[in-house]
């Protein structure tokens, strides 16, 4: 009985692989879409070879839209608004777009095929994002699975940023994954060294351009990433400024922090930084450098479960907790939060408890 169930499962399956290999097959060799208009924002003009998707044509144009999954549709962050063409909205795309998005045209760009003309409209900065060369200058370890990386860049030879920004990094195929892909990291370097750029890069198990980066990137390595990217940034308000980071998710804060070093920025800013153990922090040098510099700063280190040999005598649990016994309520302040997704919607629900309203409470989620 279970025999026969699993073979018709099978047989089901290899049916449907089978199709979806020919209506692949037909879309590439029969359907041949020729070459279509996209209109930009109303007045830019855009041809490419149909057939590809918004995303990437839109990349062979030198148009660069932001996408931390490489298109895997994952991610939702390579969103535009279709004003004509891009046929119906997929149940791919519905996950990650609003009702509000989808009433508006909203798309995701990695999802939408050219077919034909299309009229989109996108933010007039992705006009200044460019594509950038550079060479792997240093490796440093500041954990056992966090590593800055710092990119000397060769063309152009100098980028500006907004201190809180990305870049796309270029993961090339290597032994065990066949294609490139692209994949987002925060800059975590001084935005007036616009010569170079550091990232911190946490390790993801299995995870495809981590796994290039920590075994196969060499110091003197070309590299190659576009950008910047993000609306993760200081605002420029008198709000006294909450920081919370996980793990790699310091990277933007880095950058934020030389940011306010340079501005002698003195306005109040409190930054709970948490690794689950001791051995998951990192840069207390650099940030314990940042409190003696700026007047109104103070780093708060938070280790989820310390184990007993590691004498920690700082504060202990979930960074929420940490926020939640300092301070009792936190009205008239600005939140900023960086790192993993479990770690940005927990932080979301008690910033919004403790009294900061959601246009007050900026993330770059990690996901
Ligand atoms: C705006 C933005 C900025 C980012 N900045 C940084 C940064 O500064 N430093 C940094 O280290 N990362 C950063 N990330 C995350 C980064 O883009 C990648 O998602 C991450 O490095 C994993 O890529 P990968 O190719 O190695 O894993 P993938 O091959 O994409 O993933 C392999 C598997 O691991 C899962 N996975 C993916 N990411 C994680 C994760 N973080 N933890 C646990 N499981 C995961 C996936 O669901 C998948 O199942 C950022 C993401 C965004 C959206
Ligand atoms: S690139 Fe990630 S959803 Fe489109």
């Amino acid at each position: 009985m279970v025999l026969e169930i699993i073979r018709d499962v099978l047989a089901v399956s290899s049916a449907a692989a089978f199709l979806t290999l020919v209506l692949v097959l037909c879309e590439g060799l029969i359907l041949n879409y020729g070459p279509c208009e996209v209109t930009i924002n109303g007045s830019r003009k855009e041809t490419v070879q149909g057939g590809k998707s918004l995303l990437s044509s839109l990349q062979e144009k030198k148009i660069f839209i932001p996408s931390a999954c490489g298109g895997r549709g994952t991610c939702g962050v390579c969103k535009v608004k279709v004003l004509e063409g891009g046929g119906p909205l997929l149940p791919t795309e519905t996950p990650l777009l609003t009702k509000q998005e989808q009433q508006a045209g909203v798309r995701l760009s990695c999802q939408v095929k050219v077919r034909g003309p299309l009229a989109i409209e996108i933010p007039e900065e992705l006009f200044r994002v460019r594509q950038y060369q550079a060479r792997c200058s240093r490796i440093e370890d500041l954990t056992y699975d966090m590593k800055r990386f710092t990119f000397e860049l060769t063309e152009p030879e100098t980028i500006s940023f907004t201190a809180g920004q990305y870049v796309q990094l270029r993961c090339p195929p290597y032994k065990g994954s066949r294609e490139e892909v692209m994949r987002a990291y925060s800059i975590a370097s001084d935005p007036l060294e616009n010569r170079r750029i550091d990232l911190i890069i946490r390790r993801v198990p299995k995870g495809i351009c981590t796994t290039w980066c920590f075994d196969y990137l060499r110091q003197g390595d070309p590299v190659s990433f576009t950008g910047p990217f993000g609306n993760f940034y200081l605002r420029d308000t008198q709000t006294p400024k909450l920081f919370i980071a996980g793990g790699s998710g310091i990277a933007p804060f880095v950058s934020i922090l030389w940011q306010m070093k340079h501005a002698n920025d003195g306005r109040q800013t409190v930054f709970f930084f948490g690794g689950n153990r001791t051995e998951d922090l990192c840069l207390l040098d650099e940030m314990k450098a940042f409190e003696q510099t700026l007047l109104n700063f103070r780093f708060v280190p938070v280790v989820a479960e310390p184990a007993p040999e590691s004498r920690w005598s700082g504060q202990t649990g979930l960074v929420t907790e940490a926020v939640q016994r300092t301070f009792e309520r936190l009205d008239g302040w600005e939140g900023y939060l960086c790192g993993g997704p479990g770690m940005i919607e927990a932080a979301i629900r008690v910033l919004r408890q403790m009294g900061i309203p959601d246009e007050k409470i900026y993330y770059d989620k990690f996901a």
